[in-house]
């Protein structure tokens, strides 16, 4: 049967099969799910198995509050912060890096002070509406894998397969505490478990496009996964959901 879908097997660097999409309908992936549940993570390798392009929503939300900390306007003003759209260019290069108005910003973005205001800014409609159009630019009409709050909800409401990633509280903070310990940010345990439960709190209760499960988004709890097991129970939804047959 034709699905629609052309494709074929390459062989992968590290053996195995990768698989190389080449289709007549493009495959829209939308991770959500709440802070540090890995949606990044497993995102990035979803994507680069697929040979397909990743985008990470949450580094916009992060550039554009760096921004407005660097400008010394107080987050939660938000007649300040809208009136900055104009001058915030976002770039995210294909290597992984994000470019704040021509800067690489990845690892300033990461700092627990932009995380303690992100969702401030990210409550925004004007902002949201600058970044979304922005993201969906750069899906444009191409396959793509894109993770955030308000992908499957909002921004890619046509994606083909939605994915509601999460993991307890508790299994969050560790994650991303060592994760930080790793990559030389200074944290607590607590501190890391109370930013995302504000995060979490403030994503998840704003007007406008809100964290939460698209209808028709399939739940991974991966709070008893590693990262290679939700990769490969993702990568098993998406060979499903387009009838690849395994090599
Ligand atoms: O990596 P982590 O889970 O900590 O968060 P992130 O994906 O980098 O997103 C940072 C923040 O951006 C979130 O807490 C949300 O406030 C906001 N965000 C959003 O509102 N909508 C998105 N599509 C992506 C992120």
């Amino acid at each position: 049967m034709d699905d629609g879908w052309h494709r074929h097997y390459l062989t992968h660097p590290c053996g195995g099969f990768g698989i190389l999409w080449k289709m007549k309908n493009k495959l829209i992936l939308a991770i959500d799910g709440p802070a540090a549940a890995g949606k990044s993570t497993v995102a990035k390798l979803v994507a680069k198995k697929l040979n397909i392009t990743y985008i990470d929503t949450g580094a916009m939300y992060r550039a554009f509050t760096l921004f407005v900390m660097q400008k010394g306007i107080d987050p939660q003003q938000q007649l300040s912060c809208e009136s900055l759209i104009p001058q915030v260019k976002i770039l995210l290069a294909p290597t992984g890096e994000v470019f704040l108005n021509g800067v690489d910003v990845s690892k300033a973005i990461r700092d627990p002070k932009v995380s303690a205001q992100v969702s401030y800014i990210a409550s925004y409609k004007a902002i949201r509406l600058a970044l979304v159009d922005l993201q969906r630019h750069m899906a444009g009409n191409q396959s793509v894998v894109m993770d955030g709050r308000d992908i499957g909800t909002y921004v890619l409401p046509e994606a083909n397969i939605k994915i509601f990633q999460i993991a307890s509280v508790e299994t969050r903070a560790v994650r991303r505490y060592e994760e930080n310990l790793s990559k030389g940010i200074a944290c607590t345990l607590e501190s890391v478990e109370e930013d995302l439960r504000h995060r979490d709190y403030i994503d998840s209760h704003r007007d406008f496009a809100p964290l939460k499960p698209a209808n028709d988004s399939i739940l991974i709890d991966t709070s008893f996964m590693t990262v290679n097991e939700v990769v490969d129970r993702i990568l098993e939804i998406v060979h499903k959901k387009v009838g690849l047959i395994h090599a």
